[in-house]
């Protein structure tokens, strides 16, 4: 497949490849959501899981559209994404923030594209999550580096969106390692009751409880030990060298704007169950599709350049390959 520089340009959809789990489709959303391999999932999708081309205010590195052409489009795909959720279904979104050109002022598109989007979709807000990466490298460099009248940008935003108020969800799919001190708590088995400051009165036995962890909060450090236990194996950076490798061996490039994997790792388990049907509208490198498939949700992704669906079969390869060892693999095929 060659490198595609304007993704308006690729005619139609059809499929990349297919795992035990899901399939990866070559195409627009646009058109792919006239397909039949879309059509087909109509109210029937648990989680929409997707960073969708940041609003970029002048450059255009996907072909996407910017400032208001930016807005209009996103609001366009809103009521069919909507349409192909189930009735508890949920839809998360994450957007980078962006900065205006050639000023240290942050743009306020990220914000006006969700409300845009939820308001076309008719969607309720369930929450409004951080992602904070500490690790991120200091940015944007003139503001932060150069000029040092900015912080650095360390986190994106993650919008929780669905149909119903009461979209499934289990935060206890997503526990926090026990602090230090809670777990002296629960060994000791006392602690300070009665009223607080705050107008909480903490009741005697209430925190004594062992629950299997704390619940996350919703400022996520994803790669700290505070990560969620259920999510250890998407941390760190090994899920994504492996990747990497794999682009470089093949001379491919490598996706410049991948979700973190333990991002992907957090919503699947708190949202969805084995098996439900997992949507990823601009897939990239298939972040969405291949932790669905490790977690055995059923996925489908559509992706507008073949270039990076062509570096996202490196994901399966290594799927495949630590099931070689653990005797579990998905099948791709061609
Ligand atoms: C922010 S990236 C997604 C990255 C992905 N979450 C990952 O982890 O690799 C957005 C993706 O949307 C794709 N894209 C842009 N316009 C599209 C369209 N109209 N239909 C489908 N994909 C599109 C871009 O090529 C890009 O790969």
């Amino acid at each position: 497949m060659a490198r595609r520089s304007d993704v308006r340009s690729v005619p139609k959809v059809f499929e990349a490849y297919r795992t035990t789990k899901g399939k990866m489709l070559y195409g627009r959303i646009e058109s792919a959501l006239e397909s039949t391999h879309v059509q087909r999932i109509k109210g029937k999708v648990n989680l929409i899981l997707t960073s969708p081309p940041f609003p970029l205010v002048t450059k255009k590195k996907y072909g996407n559209e910017t400032g208001e052409a930016y807005l209009s489009w996103l609001e366009s795909l809103a009521g069919r994404l909507a349409d192909l959720l189930a009735d508890d279904g949920s839809i998360v979104i994450e957007i980078g923030n962006a900065w205006e050109q050639g000023s240290p002022a942050m743009s306020t598109l990220p914000v006006e594209a969700l409300l845009a989007f939820k308001k076309a979709a008719k969607l309720n807000l369930c929450q409004h999550v951080i992602c904070h990466n500490p690790a991120r490298l200091p940015s944007p460099a003139e503001w932060v580096n150069v000029r040092r009248i900015r912080l650095k940008d360390s986190f994106t935003h993650v919008w929780w969106m669905s149909r119903s108020k009461m979209p499934k969800a289990d935060n206890r799919n997503v526990l926090n390692p026990y602090s230090k001190d809670m777990k002296s708590l629960l060994k000791r088995k006392k602690y300070n009751s009665g009223a607080r400051p705050s107008g909480h009165v903490i009741s005697e036995a209430g925190f004594l409880t062992d629950h299997g962890g704390s619940i996350s909060a919703n400022v996520l450090e994803l790669e700290t030990t505070q990560c969620p236990e259920a999510l250890l194996k998407y941390t760190g950076t090994s899920w994504d060298k492996n990747y990497r490798d794999y682009c470089t061996e093949r001379k491919l490039v490598a996706h410049p704007a991948r979700m973190q994997s333990s991002l992907a790792g957090f919503f699947l388990q708190f949202l969805t169950d084995k098996n439900d049907l997992v949507f990823d509208p601009f897939a990239g490198s298939n972040t969405t599709g291949a932790i669905a498939e490790d977690l055995g949700r059923r996925w489908l992704g559509v992706e507008a350049d073949s270039a990076y669906i062509e570096g996202s079969r490196g994901r399966f390869k290594l799927l495949r390959d630590q099931g070689k060892k653990s005797g579990v693999r998905p099948r791709t095929r061609k």
